[in-house]
């Protein structure tokens, strides 16, 4: 469990994962909307040395930043209604393709997501503050 107390925390916490995230990695990130959950994917894509401006996908599957050491495939759920829609337009194929995936609200469509993916779960504590903790599916 660690306790971040400025988006800054949030941010180095995000990079410290993403140099150190490997190939295949699956980050299935949850809690509540302002949690920290994208200040994290931000870091987490400078750490892996890109310089994309990373924001959650909206009108989109996913965000791809390629231009890192490993692409990275950044997915939302929060406004995916239809679970098939997904699976038709390849979350599949990103998952299990060449990169690194990070899936914010992943908890909304739990079986889609493998087996050895790394949950990470996010609270609001106050402010400025949240517990970022590696959990359990969920
Ligand atoms: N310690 C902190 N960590 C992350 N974000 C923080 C923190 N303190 C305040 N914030 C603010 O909370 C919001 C988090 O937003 P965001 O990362 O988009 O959340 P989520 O993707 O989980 O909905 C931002 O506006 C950020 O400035
Ligand atoms: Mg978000």
């Amino acid at each position: 469990m660690f306790i971040s107390n400025s988006v800054e925390e949030t941010i180095a916490a995000g990079r410290a994962r993403g140099q150190t995230a490997r190939q295949g990695d699956v980050f299935a990130l949850t809690g509540d909307l302002g949690a920290g959950k994208t200040q994290f994917v931000k870091g987490f894509v400078a750490g892996l040395g890109s310089r994309a401006e990373v924001t959650s996908p909206t009108f989109v599957l996913v965000h791809e930043y390629t231009d890192g050491r490993l692409p990275v495939y950044h997915f939302d759920f929060y406004r995916i209604e239809d679970r098939e829609a997904l699976l038709r337009l390849g979350f599949d194929d990103y998952i299990f393709g060449d990169g690194v995936s990070l899936i914010e609200w992943a908890d909304r469509y739990a079986d889609l997501i493998p087996e050895d993916a790394q949950w990470i779960f996010f609270a609001l504590q106050s402010e400025n503050s949240r517990v970022i903790t590696n959990s359990e599916p969920r």
